[in-house]
C-alpha cells in the first residue's frame, strides 16, 4: 500500500470507518483517541502524509506557512482518494461510508477530497482548517454533513477563512457547522466534545 497507515476494525460494521489525519509533524496514530472519542464502535484507519518537511510529515508541500503548493496539493489529494478505494477493499470496510476527522494540515486534505471528489468521503470533521484552494468549481456535495471547528485567535487561519470555507461548502450544497473556540490554532477539549455530539445528530442518527 502507497501511504502508512493503522486500521482498527470496529465492532460494528455499520458505523462509518473513520479516516484520521494528522496536523504538521504528526502521524498516523495521533488522532485515534479523538476518533474513539466520536465514535467508539467504529472502525478506525490512521493514515500518515507522505511528505517530508524537514523531518515532519505532512500531507502535501507547502511553500511557505499558510501557502500551499496547489500542483502536490491535486496530486496528494489524488494519492489519497486512491488510497482509500485500496484501504477499503483490503480491510473489507464500506467506502462509500467514510467519515474523515482532520485537524490543521490533516483538515486540509479532507478539505480538499470534498473539493475534488463528490463520493469521496460520507461527511468530515475539520479541526482547523484552511480553504484549501481558491477559483475551483465543486463537485455537488448535497447533503454532505461538515463539522468546522475554528479559533478566533488563529494566527494561522483568520475567522474569515473558516467563513470563507463554510460558504464554499455551502455553495455546494454541503450542510456546514461552525463552531468557534477564543483560542487559536490548537486542538481543544470542548471541540472535540462538540464534532462527538454534531457526529451523534448528524451522521449516525
Ligand atoms: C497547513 O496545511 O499547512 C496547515 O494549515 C498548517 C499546518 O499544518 O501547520
Amino acid at each position: 500500500m502507497t501511504m502508512k497507515h493503522v486500521f482498527h476494525k470496529g465492532s460494528n460494521p455499520e458505523l462509518p470507518t473513520l479516516l484520521v489525519l494528522h496536523g504538521t509533524g504528526g502521524t498516523e496514530s495521533d488522532l485515534i483517541p479523538l476518533a474513539e472519542m466520536v465514535s467508539p464502535y467504529s472502525n478506525i484507519l490512521g493514515v500518515r502524509g507522505n511528505v517530508n518537511e524537514h523531518g515532519m510529515s505532512r500531507f502535501f508541500r507547502r511553500l511557505a506557512e499558510g501557502v500551499f503548493d496547489v500542483e502536490d496539493l491535486i496530486f496528494r489529494t489524488k494519492e489519497l482518494h486512491e488510497f482509500l478505494d485500496e484501504a477499503a477493499k483490503t480491510y473489507e470496510f464500506d467506502r462509500s461510508n467514510v467519515v474523515a476527522i482532520g485537524y490543521s494540515n490533516g483538515a486540509n486534505i479532507a478539505g480538499s477530497l470534498l473539493f475534488h471528489y463528490a463520493d469521496s468521503l460520507k461527511g468530515a470533521i475539520l479541526h482547523h482548517p484552511m480553504v484549501p484552494l481558491r477559483d475551483k468549481e465543486l463537485p455537488d456535495l448535497s447533503g454532505v454533513p461538515v463539522f468546522i471547528a475554528a479559533g478566533k485567535n488563529d494566527p494561522m487561519c483568520a475567522p474569515q477563512e473558516s467563513e470563507d470555507l463554510q460558504q464554499l461548502l455551502e455553495g455546494a450544497g454541503a450542510s456546514v457547522q461552525l463552531h468557534w473556540e477564543n483560542h487559536g490554532h490548537q486542538l481543544s477539549r470542548t471541540e472535540v466534545v462538540a464534532a462527538a455530539a454534531w457526529f451523534k445528530q448528524n451522521i449516525i442518527s
